[in-house]
């Protein structure tokens, strides 16, 4: 899968740590930044991976800032973007069952990297369960169609 991936200072080394974990696993990784905890400005590493998941160009993308919170609210403004904050095993997994989110959220200063590696690997390998579900993220693509220019 090709995945791409960002961070702001806060979850600059966390997000190291994702790409090692992805490139292990086999993954395509592009790394849109940040490139060192020096202080940065999360909208603009956002829109880029988030961007790359909008044009097509990823899969996937993962966001990590450090409540995760900043990197969500940015990444929902990209059309076509479905971008989760998750916090633990189940919002991960539900994020793709329910939600078919396309790009994952982390809140780097909230939970542990342990923790982290496996809501990864469980948000990559959970397939969307489609059904009812595909009816609402319908609803949601016809809203961002009369909201989102260029979509
Ligand atoms: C940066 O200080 C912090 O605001 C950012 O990492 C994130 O938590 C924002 O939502």
């Amino acid at each position: 899968m090709k995945i791409a991936i960002s961070s702001d200072h806060r979850g600059f080394r966390t997000k190291q740590g994702i790409i090692d974990q992805l490139r292990q696993a086999d993954h395509e990784v592009e790394d849109c930044g940040c490139d060192s905890t020096e202080s940065c400005d999360y909208p603009d590493t956002a829109k880029l991976a988030g961007g790359l998941v909008s044009n097509g160009e990823a899969e996937r993308a993962i966001l990590i800032c450090g409540t995760g919170l900043g990197m969500s609210i940015a990444a929902n403004k990209l059309c076509r973007v479905r971008a989760a904050l998750c916090h633990d095993e189940l919002t991960a997994q539900m994020s793709r069952k329910h939600n078919d989110a396309n790009v994952l959220c982390l809140p780097a200063d909230l939970i542990s990297d342990q923790l982290i590696g496996s809501m990864v690997e469980t948000w990559l390998s959970t397939e969307f369960e489609g059904g009812r579900h595909a009816r609402r993220i319908e609803k949601i693509d016809a809203m961002e169609k009369e909201h989102c220019s260029g979509s």
